[in-house]
């Protein structure tokens, strides 16, 4: 095994329902990691919702939260995180996070995010940017193209969730990790 390599974070991006957290959580446990979420951390150090951040202060000042928050976690060692959607736009957010962490970018098909996404929208206080969507298939695949390079060219590895189980999607992070800590 690698010493180095064993320090190393799990991180996982790509857009809001592809299972960020849920694929987290359970890598977390399978390999004692602790797992954070962003979204989290900034609904906690600001005692607001991110609706209500984006309301009062705009997408620009959660932007700068987001990169400001990665300039604070990305030294910590042998955590998963799970990003917010938007952690691509800023390409420092990705140098930073590169330099601890092995991205993994969950790609899906704009069905699949949508089908994850729907059940718990409309009761949903942190995604402003789909809330109050005309047409939410639209909306998505809009962003998501408007993404998908960043999503692509950050990643070191891509992993397609459409039709797995999570607890797949996550066996298979976990082999590939596994993979280079026993070989780099
Ligand atoms: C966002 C995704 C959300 C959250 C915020 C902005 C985005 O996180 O960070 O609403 O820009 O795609 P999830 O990807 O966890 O939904």
């Amino acid at each position: 095994m690698n010493e180095e390599f064993l320090k190393k974070n799990i991180v996982l991006i790509g857009m809001s329902g592809a299972g960020k957290s849920t694929v987290g959580k359970y890598i977390g446990q399978k390999l004692n990691m602790e797992f954070i979420d962003t979204d989290d951390m900034i609904i906690e150090s600001t005692g607001k919702t991110i609706d209500r951040i984006f309301e009062e202060h705009g997408e620009e000042f959660f932007r700068f939260l987001e990169s400001d928050l990665i300039k604070r976690i990305y030294l910590l060692e042998r955590k998963v995180i799970a990003t917010g959607g938007g952690i691509i736009l800023n390409s420092n957010n990705i140098q930073l996070l590169k330099e601890k962490g092995v991205l993994f970018f969950l790609s899906a098909k704009v069905d699949t995010l949508l089908k994850n996404l729907l059940s718990g929208l409309c009761t949903d206080d942190r995604r402003p940017l789909l809330k109050n969507a005309q047409n939410l298939h639209e909306t998505i695949r809009n962003l998501y193209i408007s993404r998908k390079n960043k999503y692509l060219s950050s990643a070191d590895y891509i992993i397609d969730v459409d039709e797995k189980p999570f607890n797949l999607v996550g066996d298979e992070i976990i082999s590939i990790f596994k993979s280079l800590s026993s070989c780099s």
